[in-house]
Order: C-alpha cells, then sequence, then structure tokens
C-alpha cells in the first residue's frame, strides 16, 4: 500500500478504515445497552417490543439484543482488526510494525527455494552446456524458465514470430554456439537496420528489394536485381556481407537463406529497408536478463535453447 500517486489517498484510506471501525464499535456499543424484554414482562401487562414479523399466525420475533456472549466476539473482531493494522500494512500509507511486504514475502519464499535448488544449479554450472543440454531433467528446468521469461517474446515452442527469433531453426542472428546464446540471454541484443529510403529513393528501394528476393530465390524483376546488386554492394555490404550471408557481430541477418525476421514478401522487404527495424533507443529489444536471472539459470537456458536446435546432440 506504499504505491499510492500522492499522499490525498494515503489518508483517505486511513481515515474512512479508522471512522468504518469507530462506526462499528459505537454501533456494537449502542445496541448492547438496549434492555433486554423478557417474555415475563408481557404477562405483567407491558407491551412487547417485536420486530412486526408473523409467522404461522403468531409466531413473533422479538426484538432482543444480541446475546453477551456474541457481542463479545464482535468485539473481539474490532480489537483483532485495530492490532492487525498496527502490525502489517493495510492503513493507507502505513508499513506496519512488522514490515511486512507481499513482495517480501513472495522474495523470500523464492530465495528459499533458491537456496535448495542451489546444489544442483552448482552442478550444472560445473558441466559443459552441451552436457547439460543432453540431462533431461536440465532440460525440463531449462523449459519451465523459458516459458516464464522469454515465451511472451519467443513463443512457447521457441518459434518466434515476426521481429522475434525463431530459437530452433539453427539460423542465428547472434550465432548459435553456447558462448553467443549466453551472451544474448545475459546482455541482450538490438540490431539495428537504419532507415534507407532517404539515401536510395523508391526505385533504388524497389531494386536493392528485388536484388534480395533473387539471393534467396524468390522471383523477382531480373534488371531490377541486377541495378539492386550494385547498390547492394554500395550500400549494405558493410553489414551484411557482400556474399549477403550477414555478420553476427552486429546481427545483420543472412539474406540468402529464405529465412526472414520480418518477412521476405517484396512489400516487407521494401518496408525494412525504407524504414529501418530496430530502434537505437536505451531500451534493447531483446532484454538483458543479468537482474533476473542468476548464472545458474542462464546456464539452463543457454543449454536448452541450444539443444532445441542441435536435437542430434541431445538424447531426446
Ligand atoms: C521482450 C521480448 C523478448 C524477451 C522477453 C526475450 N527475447 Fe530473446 N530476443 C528478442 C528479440 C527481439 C531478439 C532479436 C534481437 C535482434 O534482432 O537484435 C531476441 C534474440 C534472442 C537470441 C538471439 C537469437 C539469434 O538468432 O542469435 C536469443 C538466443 C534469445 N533471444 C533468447 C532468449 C531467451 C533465452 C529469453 C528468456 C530468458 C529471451 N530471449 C527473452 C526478444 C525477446
Ligand atoms: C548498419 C548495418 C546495416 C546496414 C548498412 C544494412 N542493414 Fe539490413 N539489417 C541490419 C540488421 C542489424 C538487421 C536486423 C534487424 C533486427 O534484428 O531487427 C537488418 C535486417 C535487414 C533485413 C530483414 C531481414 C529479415 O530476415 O527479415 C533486410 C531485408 C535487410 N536488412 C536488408 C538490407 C539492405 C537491402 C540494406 C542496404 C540498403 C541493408 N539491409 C543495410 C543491419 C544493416
Amino acid at each position: 500500500m506504499s504505491d499510492f500517486t500522492s499522499d490525498f489517498w494515503g489518508y483517505y484510506v486511513t481515515v474512512l478504515t479508522l471512522v468504518s471501525i469507530a462506526a462499528c464499535g459505537v454501533l456494537l456499543y449502542v445496541m448492547g445497552r438496549m434492555r433486554v424484554q423478557r417474555p415475563a414482562q408481557k404477562d405483567s401487562g407491558q407491551a412487547t417490543d417485536t420486530t412486526g414479523h408473523v409467522w404461522d399466525e403468531d409466531l413473533a420475533e422479538y426484538n432482543n439484543p444480541l446475546p453477551r456472549w456474541w457481542m463479545w466476539l464482535f468485539y473481539l473482531t474490532i480489537v483483532f482488526s485495530l492490532v492487525y493494522l498496527v502490525l502489517y500494512p493495510g492503513l493507507g500509507k502505513l508499513p506496519g510494525v512488522l514490515g511486512w511486504t507481499s513482495s517480501g514475502a513472495y522474495a523470500s519464499e523464492v530465495k528459499e527455494f533458491d537456496a535448495k535448488i542451489q546444489p544442483l544449479y552448482a552442478k550444472y554450472m560445473a558441466m559443459d552446456t552441451k552436457q547439460v543440454a543432453a540431462d533431461s531433467q536440465a532440460r525440463a528446468m531449462g523449459e519451465r524458465l523459458f516459458l516464464n521469461h522469454c515465451a511472451q517474446c519467443h513463443g512457447s515452442d521457441a518459434g518466434g514470430a515476426k521481429g522475434f527469433p525463431n530459437l530452433r531453426d539453427n539460423d542465428w542472428l547472434y550465432g548459435g554456439e553456447p558462448g553467443n546464446i549466453k551472451e544474448s540471454i545475459t546482455n541482450g541484443r538490438n540490431g539495428i537496420m537504419p532507415p534507407f529510403g532517404p539515401v536510395l529513393g523508391e526505385q533504388g528501394v524497389k531494386n536493392v528489394a528485388a536484388y534480395v528476393r533473387s539471393l534467396s530465390g524468390l522471383p523477382s524483376d531480373k534488371l531490377r536485381a541486377q541495378l539492386g546488386k550494385t547498390l547492394f554492394d554500395q550500400t549494405c555490404a558493410a553489414c551484411h556481407g557482400l556474399d549477403a550471408k550477414g555478420n553476427q557481430q552486429i546481427g545483420a541477418p543472412n539474406l540468402t537463406d529464405a529465412i526472414w525476421l520480418y518477412g521476405g514478401s517484396e512489400a516487407t522487404i521494401i518496408e525494412t529497408i525504407t524504414r529501418g527495424r530496430g530502434t537505437a533507443g536505451a531500451v534493447s529489444r531483446m532484454p538483458s536478463h543479468k537482474a533476473d536471472l542468476d548464472e545458474g539459470k542462464i546456464q539452463l537456458l543457454t543449454a536448452y535453447v541450444w539443444g532445441l536446435s542441435n536435437t542430434k546432440s541431445v538424447s531426446q
């Protein structure tokens, strides 16, 4: 309850809570002071106070206060709530004297669990990543980590989506050795394809797109592809290579393998070249996982991802 945007709501909740509890107490007190009307009083000629409901002709309900022991239970719940609000967070911004927080409780549970499982991590840390990938228990742990931390972008089967690479096809932007994969996970990746629309002009983009399609054996205008090759060698080869096979240092994809990160249709390629891909912002699109995954988990994830496309080395 410490994340209100302004102090006002903290006080508002505090006042509302305390007033409600006090009102309950007052109500109980007033009700408790009501005089009990015994049925005997009826015989003494006094009118009996009933709720006014009558069943089965003469079954009436006395309007009597609650029994004492019942009242005391209610008083106890009020005392309990006050003690609770002193100990635990609940009154606006007050943290409670025990300092308990739900995220703290969660964190300590995770810590406890990690401590239990630490020896297992230590074992896998000491092993070669490829050996870890061959261990079915390690793979199962890696898969669970993957579903928790990676599936939202790469898909639960690691098959990827437009802009999110497929991790099981043995085609790598940044290299598929365990070291490369570990680096991708640990520090994140942010490949940037600059926009070339302004440099090449509409026709130039069309020509170079035709050339890019021809590299993967896709149908394209022969003349445009020829013109495009010259442009490619001048403008694109610096990153994608003269042979267009890409550069894993900077994550420039191989443009000859008919595997597409964004798509191989003419329109998509034209869009990629014209507007560029990726953002030069501080947040990389493949986020760094240094902060939320320790080395043991990264080792298991690396082994899992490596195993997805090296199925022969991994006894399934
Ligand atoms: C927020 C989305 C997102 C999350 C979460 C994410 N990734 Fe990625 N990942 C990407 C994107 C986008 C790329 C491509 C980056 C680029 O092209 O520069 C990528 C690239 C990679 C690569 C490099 C692929 C190659 O071809 O070289 C690996 C390996 C990888 N991710 C593994 C993981 C693992 C393991 C996790 C979970 C710990 C994960 N990713 C979580 C978005 C994500
Ligand atoms: C500064 C380096 C650089 C230059 C120059 C460059 N590219 Fe790229 N290109 C990249 C990177 C990095 C990516 C991957 C972007 C990502 O991961 O989101 C990319 C992606 C692409 C893609 C998407 C491939 C796919 O699988 O969907 C195409 C197509 C492409 N580039 C074509 C070109 C062409 C054509 C040129 C020349 C006009 C060019 N690039 C110039 C770095 C570059």
